[in-house]
């Protein structure tokens, strides 16, 4: 399926919004669909245009999520934490009305779940996790790791390597994880 022309303006409208859940940085997300587009061709992946877009619009939901939750700078409490594993379930309620191809749809839904079973909102597991959504996770992960946030420190990419290692088989797909970071040592992922 193919997203109307009728539906870009909104869409776009969206995407401003979303500037300000992501940290001020709305170029990053699409630095971080182009990726997505470039590591789902060099798996021989199809539906490119709908992985650009569910990568871009993968944390829509988090529009839904109250601001003062978003803005914490300790950790989240128990309430605030189960409200913020909402937002995939919220975001793909948000964009039902937007005719978006299925792919990007299930990144929207699926991009915190774990290969171990260990992830949100559904703990999933292994390969009922559609894998647009386990790909991407590979990605948002690579990029949480190398920026900063009120939180914590960026990491180097020496230690995001080693970061991303040590999630292979728990929250991330070994095999992706693999050939992730034999393309990102070539500098495939290099804008
Ligand atoms: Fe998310």
């Amino acid at each position: 399926m193919v997203t109307s022309l009728l539906d870009l303006p909104r869409l776009l409208g969206l995407l401003e919004l979303l500037e300000d859940v992501h940290h001020g940085d709305v170029n990053s997300l699409q630095t971080l669909g182009v990726h997505t587009v470039r590591f789902a061709r060099a798996l021989g992946q199809r539906n490119l245009y709908g992985m650009f877009l569910g990568a871009v619009f993968h944390d829509v939901g988090k529009l839904l999520i109250p601001r003062a939750v978003l803005d914490e700078p300790g950790p989240l409490s128990p309430a605030q934490w189960a409200l913020m594993q909402q937002h995939p379930r919220l975001g793909h309620e948000l964009l039902r009305g937007f005719a978006l191809p299925e792919v990007a749809m299930q990144m929207v839904l699926y991009h915190h779940e774990g290969w171990d079973g260990g992830g949100y909102p559904y703990g999933l597991r292994g390969e009922t996790i559609p894998l647009a959504a386990r790909l991407f996770a590979v990605l948002d992960t690579w990029d949480a790791l190398l920026c900063e946030r009120p939180y914590k420190a960026a990491l180097s990419r020496e230690e995001a390597r080693e970061a991303l290692r040590r999630m292979a088989g728990g929250k991330l797909e070994p095999r992706l994880v693999e050939r992730f970071l034999a393309l990102e040592q070539e500098g495939f992922f290099n804008l």
